[in-house]
This record gives C-alpha cells, structure tokens and sequence, in this order.
C-alpha cells in the first residue's frame, strides 16, 4: 500500500538512510542532508519535526513538513509540504518539493506521490491554489503535476509555474 507519513523518529533508521542518500540538488529539489552522518541526522531528524510546528525555523522561512512516501514497508520518496507562501515561494518553489529515489522512477510512484501531498495541502495551505515549479528540462515532473489536474499559469527561461486548484 502506498502512504504518506510525515517525519517521525520511530521510522528513523529507513529515514536515515533515504536522507542520506538523496542527491544535494537535483532538479531544484534540495536535500541540506546529503551524505550526513547518523549521529547528526537524530538533531536533523528534530529540526525537521520542529519545522512542521513551525519552530526551529531559519529566518524568513515559513512552516513545512516532510513526508515519506511509503511502498508497503519501504520508504521510496520523500515530497514537502510548505503550509503557506512567502514572497520567495510565490515567485520560487511554491507549496511542494518532491522526490522519487531512482530505482522507483517511471512507475508512476511520481504523480501518486504528487496526488497524495495535493490532498493534503488543500486541507493546510492558505492559498486558493496549490502553487508548483519545474525547470523546463524535467518533463517527467511536469507530466505528474498536469495529470494531477495542474496548469501552467506562467512561465521563465528556465521553469513553468504550474498551478493545482484547491
Ligand atoms: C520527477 C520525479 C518525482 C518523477 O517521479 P516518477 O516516479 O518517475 O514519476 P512517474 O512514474 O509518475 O512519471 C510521470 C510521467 O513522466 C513520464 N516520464 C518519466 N520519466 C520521463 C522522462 N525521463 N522523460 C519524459 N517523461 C518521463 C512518465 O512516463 C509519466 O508519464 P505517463 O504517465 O504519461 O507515462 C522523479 O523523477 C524525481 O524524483 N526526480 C528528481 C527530483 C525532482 O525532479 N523533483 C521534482 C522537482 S519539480
């Protein structure tokens, strides 16, 4: 069965492991614990809990929280959900970041995933709309936010501004 389970230290060993792993950038989806060791990781596993409540947060960021994307007893992603936007996220990386580890890609786990974190942000953001960015050359992602029911509301040289309705 496949869920999402926000971040939580009872999962912490399959949690550490995923985190890890995920590349420093990839696509724009950014992952500030690449490589990161298990002692550290119990104190980033915190500010990642915290950050959901909205505390331990960096200047000028807003709350998120980070979800697992379960396959049965396997964690195969990871996607963020941020609960409101600020003037950076409008313009920038809007409500959601996402991710599929590469041995799970092309099996459609993207744009479930996606359909997953879009149920529960029309429960949390404050917007009317769920607000969603991807760099021009990853056509995978974009496939997954359209068949999610999203349209590109604008667009840069570099990304589409893809829009998901409440
Ligand atoms: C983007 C990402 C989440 C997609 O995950 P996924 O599990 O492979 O997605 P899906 O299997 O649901 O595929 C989505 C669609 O893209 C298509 N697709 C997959 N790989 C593709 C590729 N390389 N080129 C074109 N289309 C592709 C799939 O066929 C599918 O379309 P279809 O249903 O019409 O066949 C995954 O590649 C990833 O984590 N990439 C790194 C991080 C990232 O880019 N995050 C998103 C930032 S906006």
């Amino acid at each position: 069965m496949l869920r999402l389970k926000p971040a939580n230290t009872d999962d912490i060993e399959k949690e550490y492991l995923f985190v890890r792993d995920i590349p420093k950038d990839e696509n724009g989806y950014i992952n500030e614990y690449h490589g990161i060791s298990r002692d550290d990781f119990v104190d980033a596993l915190k500010t990642i809990i915290a950050n959901s409540q909205g505390e331990m947060l960096p200047d000028g960021y807003v709350p998120a929280t980070s979800y697992f994307l379960w396959n049965d007893d396997d964690i195969i992603g990871k996607l963020d959900l941020r609960h409101y936007l600020c003037d950076s996220l409008i313009n920038g990386a809007g409500h959601i970041g996402y991710y599929i580890a590469p041995e799970h890609r092309g099996k459609g786990f993207g744009t479930r995933g996606l359909g997953l974190i879009a149920d529960i942000a029309r429960k949390v953001i404050l917007e009317e709309e769920i607000y969603l960015r991807v760099h021009k050359d990853n056509p995978a992602s974009l496939k997954a936010m359209l068949k999610n029911g999203g349209y590109i509301h604008h667009e840069d040289e570099q990304s589409y501004f893809v829009r998901i309705k409440k």
